[in-house]
């Protein structure tokens, strides 16, 4: 760690233009001093010290949880803020109607005013990073400045951070600016409070220059820039911008885990599953299938649990790189039986967000423990027992507390995790969180009507962004929130990069959707999910070698009950039925939600997309 009171940077800091950009950011936010991170363990052990001494973190008895903490955010900064969240392109239309807008050079205004002085008393971080590993050809490299030690913790966790990274920019790499501040300080000079943020909040995009600015919140969706703003919505306009180039399909930056999965027929494959926030990525990348399947030889490995960026290699096969490094996971419903590997990964060097703290100085969060301890202090630092939570609803940990946790302490991490060169994608998975009328699992006929079935998702919304929770909306691949440019454009990309493959002759992915979220009429889940979710990914590679049955129906194939491998569980006939009809009135009124959304895309939308509309009606009757 490298400190300077004014922007001197380090000597092994070539780059001149980085050097000036930092300069020109200190002179608008005015910190008291600049620290150039250089990853170090020593470093960590720095930040993480101070933010202790300032109350920031809360370190976790070292015997049950060794080198762990606890953060509690501000009680309003608990989430990403959508509404707060903005694509400012030179044109409305290029951001689409599904994102806010604001012309830049507005948009640049509020940012000059908002950023004029706010970092004054503190530390401007600079933090070095790469998205994926360092030199591969699908990486790319950020700079983070902000005034936020936690999040230059977290980063550290989340990606390849540290100075390794000037190493592979030299003296004039690209690199991603990203201007991170909590805020401007409480009004009077008052010292920081341990969560500071501010009631404005701004998470801003340009795609035109790749730059990212965000104002006001600590919470990680909107102040780890790496993750949502740079992996996502600014990576998904370089891959589209990539195919305006000749002879290039471009890329793609999806919200998608990536796992591996071994058969027992000796073959290993890869399979990308796209899910909106908080339905379940995480369980999925680190399953460990249920006795039947495990006995057979099933295994299933980690590469990512919520991004990854696929790019078709020379042959045209799609390769997908994890951009990050680490994950930061909902901890409520993580347990040693929803997810065995995760709660292994979580046994020591984690940081915890909005998590109880128990007695013991350990953590504990809704479903960790079928009996929950009988006091603790819930994640606003007030006393919690069970008795009195039942009376007010209160919950100890926030429904959208985190883990932060580096990808390497995770027991089943896939050996080509870190393999600059990606792996080979067999599968597409897409899913949303349906109470009714999508069925368990179906297998598009064709990338066409898979790309259709991914636009057309729907999910139930949860805590992972405010506002309202349970809601069904819209949410194309799991993008919604995560596109950076207009969604039509979006769909466009996926089907033209699909037909200049198949244009090369090489073999695409098969394309599934998937709902793990049927409920019964008390409410309750009917398909166990976790684990047995391991029978459907069995069926869907064994439908890749034709080696599996199914029934076509509208949508395209689903198994039927004998063709799931149900070794070791025992789920009727019936319930199958329950999770796998096809309602036709459930589906009509379906499609006119699929309507709504054409409705509000029209300016661009793919015609085939229409045109796949017209006949899976039709085949509806
Ligand atoms: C996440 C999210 O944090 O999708 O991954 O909100
Ligand atoms: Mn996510």
């Amino acid at each position: 760690m490298v400190e300077t009171m004014n922007v001197n940077a380090p000597a092994y800091v070539k780059h001149d233009g980085l050097k000036r950009w930092v300069a020109e950011i200190a002179a608008k936010t005015k910190p008291s001093r600049i620290v150039w991170c250089d990853g170090s363990e020593q470093e960590y052990a720095q930040l993480c010290a101070e933010m202790v001494a300032a109350g920031t973190l809360i370190p976790l008895n070292a015997q049950k949880r060794p080198n762990s903490f606890l953060a509690r955010s501000a009680p309003d900064d608990v989430a990403r803020v959508e509404d707060r969240t903005f694509i400012c392109t030179p044109n409305q239309s290029d951001a689409g109607p599904t994102n806010n807008w604001m012309a830049p050079d507005d948009m640049r205004q509020t940012l000059e005013g908002l950023f004029d002085g706010c970092m004054q008393g503190r530390t401007l971080y600079v933090v070095p990073f790469s998205m994926g590993p360092l030199g591969s050809p699908i990486a790319q490299i950020g700079i983070e400045l902000s005034d936020s030690p936690y999040v230059a913790v977290n980063m550290r966790m989340m990606t390849r951070m540290g100075r390794a990274v000037y190493d592979v920019l030299g003296a004039d790499g690209e690199y991603v600016p990203c201007v991170h501040s909590v805020g401007a300080p409480l009004a009077g000079g008052q010292a920081d409070v341990a969560w500071p943020c501010n009631s404005t909040k701004y998470i801003v995009h340009f795609p035109q220059t790749r730059e990212i600015w965000s104002y006001g919140s600590g919470y990680g969706g909107n102040a780890l820039l790496g993750k949502k703003c740079f992996a996502l919505r600014i990576a998904s306009t370089m891959g589209r911008a990539a195919a305006d180039q000749a002879d290039s399909p471009g890329w793609l930056a999806e919200h998608m885990l990536i796992l591996g999965v071994q058969a027992p027929w000796g073959k290993k494959y890869h399979v990308a599953a796209a899910f909106p926030s908080a339905c379940g990525k995480t369980n999925f990348a680190m399953l460990i299938p249920p006795a039947g399947l495990s006995q057979q030889g099933w295994k299933i490995t980690t590469i990512g649990d919520d991004i990854a960026w696929i790019k078709p290699d020379a042959k045209g096969r799609l390769r997908a790189i994890n951009p990050e490094a680490g994950y930061f996971g909902v901890a409520p419903g993580t347990n040693e039986q929803s997810n065995f590997n995760c709660m292994a990964s979580l046994k020591e060097n984690v940081i915890f967000t909005n998590v109880a703290l128990t007695d013991d100085g350990d953590v504990w969060w809704e479903g960790m423990t079928k009996t929950p301890p009988a006091h603790c202090i819930d994640w606003r630092g007030n006393d919690w027992t069970p008795e009195a939570a039942k009376k007010d609803s209160i919950k100890a940990a926030h429904p959208n507390a985190r883990f932060t946790v580096s990808a390497t302490q995770n027991p089943v991490l896939d050996e080509a995790w870190d393999d600059p060169a990606g792996v080979e994608i067999d599968a597409f998975i897409f899913g949303g969180r349906r109470s009714t009328t999508v069925p368990l699992v179906t297998e598009a006929r064709s990338w066409e009507e898979g790309v259709y079935m991914a636009a057309t998702m729907g999910s139930e919304t949860t805590a992972a962004a405010m506002g309202k929770q349970g809601v069904v909306r819209r949410d194309p691949f799991a993008m919604l929130p995560f596109c950076g440019y207009n969604m039509a454009n979006y769909f466009s990309h996926w089907l033209q990069l699909g037909e200049q493959i198949e244009a090369i002759g090489a073999a695409l992915p098969k394309i599934f959707c998937v709902n793990w979220f049927r409920t019964d009429d008390q409410g309750r889940f009917v398909w166990p999910g976790f684990s047995e979710n391991a029978r459907v990914l069995k069926w869907m590679l064994a439908r890749i070698e034709n080696n599996a049955g199914g029934v076509e129906h509208v949508f395209g194939v689903t198994p039927r009950y004998e063709d799931l491998d149900w070794a070791g569980l025992n789920f009727s006939e019936d319930l199958f039925k329950a999770i796998t009809s096809i309602e036709a009135d459930a589906w009509k009124q379906e499609f006119k939600l699929h309507d709504e959304l054409f409705q509000t895309l029209s300016e661009g939308l793919p015609s085939n997309l229409l045109k796949i509309r017209g006949e899976l009606e039709a085949r509806l009757g």
